[in-house]
C-alpha cells in the first residue's frame, strides 16, 4: 500500500492545504508569548500567496507549522487531504520529502557540504536518481554555475540564499514555503528569482507561499494575505 497519494492526479481536491484553528505560543519564563490565536487558512492548487506582516508577527513560525515542521498547540493541517500531525515522525518526514519545498529565512545550508552537495542531499534523502545533473541545473538557473564546489562559509549571503533556492527545487515539491526568499538579494537577482519562482508554479501547477516584506513582490501574487495579533487579515 502506498502511504502518501504521489501527485498529480485527475482526482485530487482543488484545496491543497488547510489549516483550521492553529494555535502556537511560546512560553518564555513567566510570560507566554501567543503567536497564533486560532488560525484558519485554505490555499488552492497552482494559487500563489504572499504572507506579510510586521517582524514578529508570527510569520515564520506559520510557515514551519503549514509545512509540519513544527507541531501546533492545537489545531490541524492538513494537505491533500492528509492530516499532516496526525502521520508518525517517519511518514511525515517522507511526505515534507516528497511534496514540500522550503527555502528557510536563515537558509539552513549543512555547513560541510559544497553548494552542489547541499542541493543534492534531499534527492539522495529520497533515493531518486539524476540528482546531481538536477542539482547542476538548478544552480545554474539561480546564477551559481561557478560556485558549485564552495562552502556556505564561502559564499555571500545572497549566493547562500540562491543555493537554499536551488535546494527547495530539488524534489519537484508540490507545495514551495519561501522565507523571505529574495530578502537578501538586489533588487534586480531578487525580481528574477521570483519570476523564476512565479513562472514554476503556473507551469507545473504548484503552489507556492511566500512570505515577504516587499509591498511590491506580494502585489504580484494571487492572494496577498497579512499576518496581525495572531490571526490573518486578507
Ligand atoms: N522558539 C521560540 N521560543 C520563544 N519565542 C519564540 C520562538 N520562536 C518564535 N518566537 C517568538 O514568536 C514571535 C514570532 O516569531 P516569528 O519568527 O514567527 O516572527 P516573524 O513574523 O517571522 O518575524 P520576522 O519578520 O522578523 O522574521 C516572536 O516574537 C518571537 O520572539
Ligand atoms: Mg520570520
Amino acid at each position: 500500500m502506498e502511504l502518501i497519494d504521489s501527485g498529480h492526479s485527475g482526482n485530487e481536491p482543488s484545496t491543497v492545504l488547510r489549516a483550521v484553528s492553529l494555535v502556537r505560543s511560546f512560553r518564555m519564563g513567566s510570560s507566554e508569548i501567543e503567536v497564533l490565536r486560532g488560525m484558519s487558512l485554505e490555499i488552492s492548487r497552482s494559487e500563489r500567496i504572499f504572507l506579510c506582516g510586521d517582524s514578529g508577527a508570527g510569520k515564520s513560525t506559520l510557515l514551519y507549522t503549514l509545512a509540519g515542521l513544527e507541531r501546533p498547540d492545537s489545531g490541524s493541517v492538513e494537505i491533500n487531504g492528509r492530516s499532516l500531525y496526525s502521520l508518525s515522525a517517519t511518514q511525515q518526514t517522507k511526505f515534507r520529502n516528497e511534496k514540500i519545498g522550503y527555502v528557510f529565512q536563515n537558509y539552513f545550508l549543512l555547513p560541510d557540504l559544497t553548494a552542489l552537495e547541499n542541493v543534492c542531499l534531499p534527492a539522495l534523502i529520497k533515493g531518486s536518481g539524476g540528482g546531481r545533473l538536477r542539482a547542476e541545473e538548478l544552480l545554474e538557473q539561480v546564477g551559481l554555475s561557478d560556485r558549485l564546489n564552495h562552502r556556505p562559509a564561502e559564499l555571500s549571503g545572497g549566493e547562500q540564499q540562491r543555493v537554499a533556492i536551488a535546494r527547495s527545487l530539488i524534489n519537484d515539491p508540490q507545495i514551495l514555503f519561501a522565507d523571505e526568499p529574495t530578502g537578501n538579494l538586489d533588487s534586480s537577482t531578487g525580481g528574477e528569482l521570483m519570476e523564476m519562482l512565479m513562472h514554476l508554479v503556473t507551469e507545473k501547477e504548484k503552489t507556492l507561499i511566500v512570505v515577504t516584506h516587499d509591498s511590491k513582490l506580494a502585489s504580484l501574487g494571487d492572494r496577498q494575505l497579512t499576518l496581525a495579533d495572531g490571526r490573518i487579515r486578507a
